[in-house]
């Protein structure tokens, strides 16, 4: 097992030091690929520092390489860097790379070793996913991986807050930026082992999802979840069809900060802004909402914690302390 494990861990960093090589001395790679990246205004040292690669528009190149060096058919597709197509009536069988054409973004473990690859296209194309990701191996498993934490894990020390992204660039752009306390779920909805994760370096969370409606989506799902941890919960919404990326770009560090401090919600403004759009001045819908907001207190495991943001529900709402602390206890009860 430890072996088997090892060995994975092998392969893959070889697979990541080929696309790197492949990015930055190759001719497709240097007028495709980084001339990719540059438009997308990274920089030399952000490139070394998420070890971002490419991979050729060709069947097997790294199939070809890999074999040269000594790793094995089989290696290599339980690294998940190969597909192997078993031969139907009269064919041959069919082996050959699962990334090929794209812009590679290395996943790392908290320790910093890759454990799989994210794979971007360049042009966008309906026909195709927009990132083709590394399936489960056994070494990855995409229900506990933070994208980004092993470059973000000091920063998130440091400044006592995790920044909590939908996506690669995400984390890449704000970490050029110099905001360096930033990870990506990656796309997939939020899990416990992601929140136990960032737990270990910090007890503050701020969620930054896409200003769209899938992002506003995504954030409430996760919303309970974080809560459950016992982790301080804060979210930000960007301005619609901004993410953290095309935001920081635009106006630049400082301003993204200065947008953080100013526009970034506890949990109850956030779920109450929600509600209070929707529902204007119908009561039944701001019962709904209060309903709501008290739901996910009671996921909070801190009594004393529950009962001071009791007290903020009340002012939100304009209704009575008593009357909150009446549903969330009804609330409790119908979950015991
Ligand atoms: P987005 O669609 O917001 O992409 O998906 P993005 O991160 O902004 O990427 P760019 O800026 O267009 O390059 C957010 C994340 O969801 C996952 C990826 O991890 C992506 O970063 N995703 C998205 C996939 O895994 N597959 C897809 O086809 C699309
Ligand atoms: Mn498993
Ligand atoms: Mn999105
Ligand atoms: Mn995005
Ligand atoms: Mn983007």
């Amino acid at each position: 097992r430890q072996n088997e494990r090892e060995s994975l861990l092998i392969v893959l960093n070889f697979a990541k030091t080929f696309f790197q090589e492949t990015l930055l001395t190759t001719d497709e790679g240097k007028s495709i690929g980084l001339s990719y990246f540059r438009e997308r205004g990274f920089t030399n040292p952000t490139i070394e520092a998420f070890e971002l690669g490419y991979t050729l528009d060709q069947w097997d190149a790294l199939l070809q390489e890999g074999l040269r060096r000594g790793y094995n058919r089989d290696l290599l597709e339980k690294a998940g860097l190969i597909l192997i197509k078993e031969a139907e009536a009269g064919g041959k069988q069919k082996v050959f790379d699962r990334f090929r054409g794209r812009v590679m973004f290395p996943i790392h473990n908290v320790s910093g070793r890759v454990i799989a690859f994210g794979a971007r296209i360049l042009k966008l194309d309906k026909n195709q996913p927009k990132y083709l990701n590394s399936p489960e191996t056994s070494v990855y498993h995409k229900s506990q991986v933070l994208y980004g934490i092993f470059q973000a894990k000091q920063a998130i020390r440091q400044e006592d807050v995790c920044y909590l992204t939908e996506g690669y660039t995400d984390v890449i752009s704000l970490h050029q930026a110099g905001i360096k306390n930033v990870v990506a779920s990656s796309g997939t909805s939020l899990t416990t082992e992601q929140i136990r994760l960032i737990a270990r370096f910090t007890p503050n969370v701020t969620i930054l999802y896409d200003g769209d409606a899938a992002g506003i989506k995504a954030a409430l799902r996760g919303l309970d979840m974080v809560l459950e941890e016992g982790l301080n919960l804060r979210l930000l919404l960007l301005p619609n069809g901004e993410d953290p990326d095309s935001y920081v770009h635009k106006v630049g560090a400082d301003a993204f900060k200065e947008y953080i401090r100013k526009n970034s919600q506890d949990f109850i403004d956030f779920k109450a802004s929600q509600w209070l759009n929707e529902a204007g001045d119908n009561p039944l819908k701001r019962a709904e909402g209060i309903s709501d907001v008290c739901a996910s207190i009671t996921r909070i495991p801190d009594l004393l914690k529950r009962q001071t943001l009791s007290q903020r529900v009340a002012q939100v709402f304009h209704v009575s302390e008593q009357s909150v602390i009446s549903e969330i206890n009804r609330l409790l009860r119908k979950q015991q």
